[in-house]
């Protein structure tokens, strides 16, 4: 990651960062709930806007961010391209629609959202363009979502693991996705927890519960602090400023080596996404 001195070049609009380990997710909001949940969330503090084309909320999250007045240069905004856009010459022209749409010049990590359904896009051809992208500065990073560990290995030969900012998958106490995890670990690559909250179920289960009571906090906090103690990024999404405060603490909460056992014991392989074009998952 460079530092900006005086006469350093400086890329005006993306960020410098390197990616917040707490973000804000987008998914399901439209029109006046996502720009007021964005803007509430960049009021508070968070700095990382998860968003993706097929959210269809690319425009509002870009309207938000305008209005919060927060600097480009302090804000890590991801996107996804959607599976329709993975090929060479489809995946810049639409990663420039969403820039458009963000108002922004570029972002800072650009997620291939799924792996393309049924392999008919070779993924050779879709990380070409993504380094292409990022070659022409549209993007600052780029990175994967929802990669099994065969996917994920191809990846890497194909561009090595430093090309890859993140793998982003569902990561919950109910859906703990261990192999996922433990090949992404010896590899050096980061995870990025979605729905981390498993959408709220986290709330209602007796052993986040008795944690959440112990420590005085509550179950998401709980489910957000036991995945960023394991080294993940987390991207929780809230429409209520005081469940997106309440999570923003999660990163002060410090488990016990039993809590973590104890929420470890959780894994039921309860997976929340799972599309009909999802790849065969580990
Ligand atoms: N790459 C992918 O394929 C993929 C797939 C799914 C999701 N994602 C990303 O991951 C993000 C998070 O996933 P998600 O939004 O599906 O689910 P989530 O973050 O696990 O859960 C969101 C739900 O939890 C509630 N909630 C949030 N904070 C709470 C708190 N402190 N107390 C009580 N309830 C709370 C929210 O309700 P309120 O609004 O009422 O607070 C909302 O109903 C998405 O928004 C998206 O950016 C990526």
């Amino acid at each position: 990651m460079s530092t900006t001195t005086a006469n350093a070049p400086t890329t005006p609009n993306a960020s410098s960062l390197p990616m917040p380990v707490l973000g804000l997710g987008t998914f399901r909001l439209k029109g006046q709930t996502v720009i007021d949940a964005v803007k509430s969330g960049l009021s508070l503090g968070y700095r990382h806007i998860d968003t993706a084309q097929i959210y269809g909320n690319e425009a509002e999250v870009g309207q938000a961010i305008a209005e919060s007045g927060a600097p480009r240069a302090e804000l890590f905004v991801t996107t996804k391209i959607w599976t329709e856009q993975l090929a060479g010459d489809r995946l810049i022209p639409s990663l420039r629609e969403s820039l458009a749409k963000l108002r922004l010049e570029a972002v800072d990590l650009t997620l291939i959202h799924w792996p393309s359904p049924g392999g008919t896009v070779p993924l050779k051809e879709t990380l070409d363009a993504l380094r292409e992208a990022k070659r022409l500065g549209l993007t600052r990073a780029i990175g994967l979502s929802n990669f099994t560990v065969a996917q994920m290995r191809e990846a890497i030969e194909l561009v090595g693991v430093a090309e890859l900012a993140t793998n982003q998958v569902e990561i919950h106490p109910f859906l703990q996705n261990r192999q996922v995890v433990d090949f992404a670990k010896a590899q050096g690559l980061t995870l990025t927890a979605y729905m981390p909250l498993a959408y709220g179920k986290v709330m209602t289960e007796p052993v986040l519960i008795d944690i959440a009571t112990r420590h005085d906090t509550t179950p998401a906090q709980v489910a957000l602090a036991w995945l960023l103690q394991q080294g993940f990024t987390v991207i929780p999404s809230s429409t209520k400023p005081s469940n997106q405060a309440a999570n923003l603490t999660a990163k002060a909460l410090r488990l016990s080596d039993e809590d973590m056992a104890r929420i470890a014991a959780l894994d039921r392989g309860e997976r929340l996404a799972n599309p009909d074009f999802a790849p065969a998952w580990d």
